[in-house]
């Protein structure tokens, strides 16, 4: 087959690994892909916001099946682009509809989307300039801290959540009156305070069926001890041990079963990753959230703990036999920790040589913000490196990592010096 992935961080990078490894990969593409990328295939330069000349690369190069990295060209329906157009409707999209797509583009339609299907989430309210003063009158009704969520995407920013009642009601004026978000909090949901550990579950679907990937845990700020600003994910480690079989089984029947089901029952063609950010509270799990595609960097340990052909499996959502084929998980951990700019996730330089990528050692180094010049390998972006690296237990996986990451070395190189300390 003819595989062409979407994105350039380390996730297209973790996929992209595991589908050169397939028997039934021929040709492998990324557009636009990183330094990593072109390690396991070709890189192209194509914006994804061009789906015609995307389209005429995937009939020029006879692609069968397309990954979609990241979730933006999903809202901005480019699997419809592909589907209504005669010479590449039959190609194999893993990525939902513009529709499908919205569960992650709005978060008013997510919250809509649970509630009509009774999935387990923290109670919420949404509000425009229209009823803004019902909206004040909510957050009354409310406990501190208050979740102000933007609807629409807002580069993972868009969330606040407020101790004081009084700043609460004024972000929530900033966002709607004063648009503090742009277009993506014209529209604002409020929600309840969830307190609970949370972590993520991935699914993959053919629209009928589903399989369950395994679970994982990220690691949002900057800063050692979860303090800082938010950034992308600064590592991430799986499974995550407090989520036994028991209780993925419930969450299997309370909120993954139900989504699937919720979305045939809609009408929403759904053939992709679906990634619940789930918070366990006491012994229930209730969705925070839910995303269009893999996460980053859980994809560069999720992915690396399949043991069967995945390129085999996404090759089964196209032609209608997902459902009979083996999902095996490798009972090995996995962790990743981030190799990131100094400065990020705020302002950070670009340009230092990497070295060390080459060493042979016992983990892998997916590439994030890399590119090459003169032969070179140097920063391209806030995250730089992902090394992921198994072990009998996450902490054997952790400790391997932390090893490792000595081994690379470039101007300004930090990372978080804690990752899965907590578990
Ligand atoms: P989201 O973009 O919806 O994932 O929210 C970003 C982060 O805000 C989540 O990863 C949580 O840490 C936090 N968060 C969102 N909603 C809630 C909630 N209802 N209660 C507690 N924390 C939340
Ligand atoms: N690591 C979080 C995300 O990919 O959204």
């Amino acid at each position: 087959m003819n595989v062409l992935i979407l994105g350039s961080g380390g996730r297209e990078h973790a996929l992209g690994k595991k589908i050169s490894e397939s028997s039934q990969c021929k040709n492998l593409f990324f557009a636009p892909g990183n330094t990593g990328t072109k390690i396991v295939g070709q890189n192209i330069n194509i914006s994804l916001k061009d789906f015609d000349k995307l389209k005429e690369f995937a009939v020029e190069k006879n692609i069968n099946l397309i990954i979609v990295g990241p979730e933006a060209p999903l809202v901005d329906g480019i699997t419809d682009s592909f589907k209504n157009t005669l010479e590449t409707k039959d190609i194999i999209i893993i990525g939902p509809s513009k529709l499908g797509a919205q569960l992650e583009g709005s978060k008013d339609f997510a919250k809509e989307f649970m509630h009509r299907h009774n999935i387990p989430t923290a109670k919420s309210k949404t509000f425009t300039k229209e009823n803004i003063s019902e909206g004040y009158d909510y957050l009354e009704t409310l406990n501190s801290p208050y979740v102000l969520k933007a609807d629409g995407l807002a580069a993972g920013k868009g969330v606040l959540i407020i101790d004081k009642i009084e700043e609460a009601k004024q972000e929530l004026n900033a966002m709607v009156l004063k648009k503090k978000f742009g277009d993506a909090s014209s529209k604002v949901v409020i929600e309840e305070f969830l307190e609970g550990l949370e972590f993520s579950v991935f699914v993959l679907s053919d629209g009928e069926s589903y399989k369950i990937l395994p679970s994982a845990k990220d690691y949002k700020r900057i800063g050692e001890g979860d303090q800082g600003l938010n950034t992308g994910g600064m590592g991430a480690v799986s499974p995550v041990p407090f989520v036994d079989r028991f209780f993925m089984q419930k969450v299997d029947q309370e909120i993954i079963k139900p989504t699937v089901e919720g979305l045939k029952k809609d009408g929403i063609l759904y053939q992709g990753f679906i990634f619940i950010g789930l918070i366990k509270v006491g012994t229930e799990a209730k969705v925070i959230e839910y995303n269009v595609r893999m996460g980053d960097p859980e994809t560069e340990v999720v992915i690396p703990r399949i043991k069967s052909d995945l390129l085999n499996l996404l090759k089964g959502i196209g032609d209608g036999t997902f459902s009979e084929k083996d999902l095996n998980i490798s009972d090995e951990a996995a962790a990743t920790v981030m190799l990131v700019s100094e400065g990020y996730p705020e302002k950070y330089e670009k340009g230092f040589i990497i070295n060390g990528l080459d060493k042979d050692c016992d983990s892998i180094f997916f590439h994030a913000g890399t590119i090459s010049r003169d032969e070179k390998i140097i920063t391209n972006g806030g995250r730089v490196i992902a090394v992921t690296s198994f072990g009998k237990d996450i902490g054997e996986a952790i400790n391997k990592s932390y090893k490792n990451i000595n081994e690379i070395s470039f101007k300004g190189k930090q990372f978080r010096n804690d990752i899965g300390f907590d578990l």
